[in-house]
């Protein structure tokens, strides 16, 4: 089965509808990123599906950090995954490739994955920087990776952020985030395969950015995508279970 990765953002709104979506999202081989506040109940209510946090702090443990979460605190939760590096952290909160650097770091140290997003706006893509930023922000964070006892785990999404779906509708992109993505993530995951040869880590390669029901057939075509980080598609019953078969099938 692929990786499968919901990633929920900034949903849903209340508790109830948490937990409906927990239920229909409570699969073999799959990861549940949830906001915080829903991360005790997914504890709670998931028996199949593993639990990934969203965010995190570059500092491990505990301390006077208002407002932040460590890895080892999510650790104590039972997550087993965070993403990092997400374009809305980059964009909204001004996250820096060093920055993503220390929380890949952080979460490595606490024994969790990593999912490490990156990937190229719709100006660096027009201004044709594709591979130079996605060579960047995965440099930045394979040469910080600490020493660990066990061969340290990774998963790389490459997440165009014009292909993104609130980013596409907007920008008239949805078109070519469904025809011309995977083409784009094929090309860089070949890329990134061969940057990380030199480094001491396993890696796994997935890609985000309008994945959906009906793409995912296609989109499984792609042997080098070996899963799928999923924002909108995760939030609907029918589509997320749609996937979940899909990968399933592969
Ligand atoms: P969409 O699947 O809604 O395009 O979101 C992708 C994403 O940002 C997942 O992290």
């Amino acid at each position: 089965m692929s990786i499968l990765i919901a990633n929920w953002k900034m949903n849903p709104g209340t508790e109830a509808e948490a937990k409906a979506m927990a239920k229909y999202s409570d699969q073999e081989g799959v990861v549940v990123c949830g906001p915080l506040v829903f991360l005790a109940l997914l504890k709670k209510t998931l028996k199949r599906a593993a639990i990934g946090a969203q965010d995190v702090f570059w500092v491990n443990g505990r301390g006077p950090y208002t407002g932040a979460v460590s890895a080892s605190q999510l650790k104590d939760l039972g997550v087993e995954y965070v993403i990092i590096g997400h374009s809305d952290q980059r964009r909204y909160f001004k996250e820096t490739d060093g920055e993503v650097a220390k929380k890949a770091a952080a979460v490595i140290e606490a024994g969790l994955v990593p999912v490490l997003c990156l990937g190229e706006t719709r100006e660096e893509r027009e201004a044709g920087q594709t591979q130079e930023v996605v060579d960047r922000q995965l440099k930045a964070v394979l040469s910080q990776l600490p020493e660990v006892k066990k061969k340290a785990r990774l998963i790389v999404c490459y997440e165009p952020v014009w292909a993104i779906s609130g980013n596409a509708a907007g920008a008239g992109l949805a078109e070519l985030a469904v025809s011309q993505a995977p083409e784009v993530a094929v090309e860089m995951i070949r890329y990134m395969k061969r940057v990380s040869e030199s480094f001491n880590v396993d890696l796994n390669f997935i890609y985000g950015g309008s994945a959906g029901a009906e793409n995912i057939d296609a989109l499984l075509k792609q042997e080098e995508i070996e899963g799928f980080l999923v924002g909108a598609a995760s939030l609907s019953k029918r589509d997320f279970e749609y996937m979940v078969a899909a990968c399933r099938k592969r």
